[in-house]
């Protein structure tokens, strides 16, 4: 199996340290594919809306997105980490995000995303770890991902992973290496399956690209769903 794991922060600290716990049973399992923000995604969004109007390709930070993409795309297994910044991801982390903002459901979103499973491990000092999840969980759904697991911890004294009580420690490798566990057990042969709120989110956006394509059949989007046959009867889920 594929896992590619994008790392909210450089830094090797708590969350490191929890993703490293999650990913040991897969070690000799799994080829793992790692990214470390912000150094693999380094430039900022800028807004030119060229990915969204002209193509992804024309995007002037193509060149770093395009190798995340394709082991996105490629993994049978996506996890996202980040450490709450400000009761959100890390500027890094909204960054990568905002660069595939053109993936969106209401855009051009892949159809390998609909099958897939995706891990979401984050911890704070007291609080704000649900709004980081959501910041994540947010863009997987919109991609088209269901089956999205996530793992949140407060510490509540101490953020150096070295001076957190043992006890504390304890607790929330086992937390993520349960999470492992079950993650381990999943046959991938078999994509997960689309729940209804993404089927119905699908076929909103059906309905407001068969319009836009009425309007304008230039449309980058509109051409991108007709192409895919989904404005017909095909669609991105088994
Ligand atoms: C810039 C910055 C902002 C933070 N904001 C919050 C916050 O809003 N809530 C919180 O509970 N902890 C906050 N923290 C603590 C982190 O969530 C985290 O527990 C700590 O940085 C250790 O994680 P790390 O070793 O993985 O970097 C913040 C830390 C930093 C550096």
């Amino acid at each position: 199996m594929k896992i590619t794991v994008i790392n909210g922060s450089e830094k090797k600290g708590v969350t490191y340290k929890l993703k490293e716990a999650f990913l040991e049973g897969f070690k000799d399992k799994a080829e793992i594919t790692e990214f470390y923000l912000p150094k693999d995604c380094p430039n900022f969004c800028m807004g030119c809306i060229r990915c969204f109007g002209d193509g992804e390709d024309k995007c002037k930070d193509r060149e770093y997105i395009a190798p995340i993409e394709k082991a996105l795309l490629e993994a049978d297994l996506l996890v996202f980490t980040s450490p709450v910044y400000v009761y959100h991801v890390t500027g890094a982390m909204k960054n990568l995000l905002d660069h595939f903002g053109y993936r969106w459901m209401p855009h051009r979103p892949a159809k390998e995303m609909f099958g897939k499973r995706a891990v979401i491990i984050t911890q704070c000092l007291g609080g704000g770890e649900s709004s980081t999840a959501k910041d994540i969980k947010d863009s997987l759904s919109w991609w088209g991902v269901t089956w999205i697991k996530t793992v949140k911890f407060k510490l509540m004294s101490e953020i150096r992973w070295d001076k957190i009580p043992d006890k504390k420690k304890d607790a929330m490798v086992s937390s993520v290496k349960k999470l492992a566990a079950k993650c381990a057990a999943i046959d991938y042969s078999k994509p997960a399956r689309s729940g209804l709120l993404a089927k119905g989110k699908f076929m909103a956006v059906r309905m407001m690209q068969t319009g836009l394509g009425k309007e304008n059949p230039e449309y980058r989007d509109f051409n991108y769903w007709k192409d895919n046959g989904w404005l017909g009867s095909a669609r991105p889920w088994k």
